[in-house]
C-alpha cells in the first residue's frame, strides 16, 4: 500500500485548486503578448540597484557600456536559473496530473501549462539576443537539482522548496516591475506576465504548505526551519549571486567580481530587503527562519 494522497482527503484544499484554475482560463500564450520589436540593448535590462555589484566602487566607476552589458548578462542568467527551475517543477507536475482528485490534476495541469508558456518565453527572449549562451548556462546547485528530482512529491519539504523556488525569484520580477523607468520594455513585460501567473502560483504553494504544516508539532517547526535556511541561502545564490564566468562573459575587467558581490553590504541590503515579505510570510506560518 502506498502513502495516503493527503490532497484527496482535503476538500477545501480541492476547492482552492479549482478557484485558481478558473482564475488561469482563459490561457493567454505569453510568447505572443510580448511586443519583441521593443526589445533594446541600449537600455538596461535590470535596475542598476538590482545588478549584483552595484555599489561597489569599482563597477560604479565602470562605462556605462559595460554596466549596461553586466545588466543583460545578469538578467538572462536569471531567466536561464528560472528556466532550469521550471524543468524541475515541470517534470514533477507531469507525474502529479495523473493522480489525485480531479480539482488538484486539473490545477497541476494548469500551473504545467503555465510554466511551459514561461520557460517558452524566456527561450524566445535567448533567441532574440546575441549573449553568449556558455555564459547562461554554467551549471545550476546540484543539490537542488536532486532534491527537485527526488522529494517525494507531497512532503512538505517539497512543497517548502517550491515555494522559495517561486517566491525568491517573483520577489526580483516585482522590483523590476516596480522600477520600470529607463528599462528595456520587453524585459518588464516578460516580468510582469510571469509575476502575474506566480501569483497564483505562490498561493497554491502556501496553501499546500498551511495545509501540511497544521499537522507538524514544534519540532518539525524547528526542524524544517534549519532546512528553509538551507534551502533560502541555495536559491539566494542562484538567483542573485551570479557566478565568477559570468562576469568575464560579460566582459568585466579582471577581478574577484563574485567575491566580492557575497560580501558587499549594499547588495546583502537588496537581497534582504527584496526577500523581506517571503521570510516574513514563513514566519507567520510558525516557521522558525534565520535567514539572513
Ligand atoms: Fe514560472
Ligand atoms: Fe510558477
Amino acid at each position: 500500500m502506498g502513502k495516503p494522497d493527503l490532497l484527496k482527503t482535503s476538500p477545501p484544499f480541492a476547492d482552492r485548486a479549482a478557484q485558481l484554475s478558473r482564475h488561469s482560463t482563459p490561457y493567454r500564450d505569453p510568447v505572443v503578448r510580448i511586443h519583441w520589436e521593443r526589445l533594446s540593448e541600449q537600455a538596461f535590462w535590470l535596475p542598476e540597484q538590482a545588478v549584483s555589484l552595484y555599489g561597489i566602487e569599482e563597477y560604479d566607476a565602470l562605462p556605462l557600456e559595460v554596466r549596461r552589458t553586466l545588466s543583460h548578462y545578469e538578467f538572462a542568467r536569471f531567466l536561464s536559473a528560472g528556466a532550469w527551475l521550471e524543468s524541475l517543477f515541470l517534470q514533477r507536475l507531469a507525474r502529479a496530473a495523473l493522480k489525485g482528485p480531479r480539482a488538484t490534476r486539473i490545477y497541476h495541469l494548469h500551473e504545467l501549462r503555465e510554466e511551459a508558456g514561461h520557460s517558452l518565453m524566456f527561450l524566445e527572449f535567448f533567441e532574440r539576443t546575441d549573449l553568449k549562451e556558455a555564459a547562461l548556462d554554467a551549471p545550476f546547485d546540484p543539490w537542488l537539482t536532486m532534491l527537485g528530482r527526488r522529494l517525494p512529491f507531497h512532503s512538505t519539504l517539497f512543497w517548502s522548496a517550491i515555494l522559495l523556488g517561486e517566491e525568491i525569484p517573483d520577489r526580483l520580477n516585482r522590483y523590476v516591475r516596480l522600477h520600470a523607468q529607463g528599462l528595456c520594455p520587453v524585459a518588464v513585460e516578460l516580468c510582469a506576465l510571469h509575476s502575474t501567473d506566480e501569483a497564483r502560483h505562490i498561493a497554491y504553494g502556501r496553501e499546500v504548505l498551511g495545509h501540511r504544516l497544521e499537522r507538524a508539532g514544534r519540532v518539525t517547526r524547528l526542524v524544517l526551519g534549519r532546512a528553509l535556511d538551507m534551502l533560502l541561502h541555495r536559491f539566494v545564490t542562484t538567483f542573485y549571486y551570479p557566478p565568477q564566468s559570468l562576469y568575464v562573459h560579460a566582459g568585466l575587467p579582471p577581478a574577484p567580481w563574485a567575491a566580492r558581490a557575497a560580501v558587499h553590504p549594499a547588495r546583502r541590503q537588496f537581497v534582504a530587503h527584496a526577500l523581506g515579505p517571503t521570510i516574513a510570510r514563513l514566519r507567520g506560518l510558525g516557521l522558525t527562519v534565520s535567514w539572513p
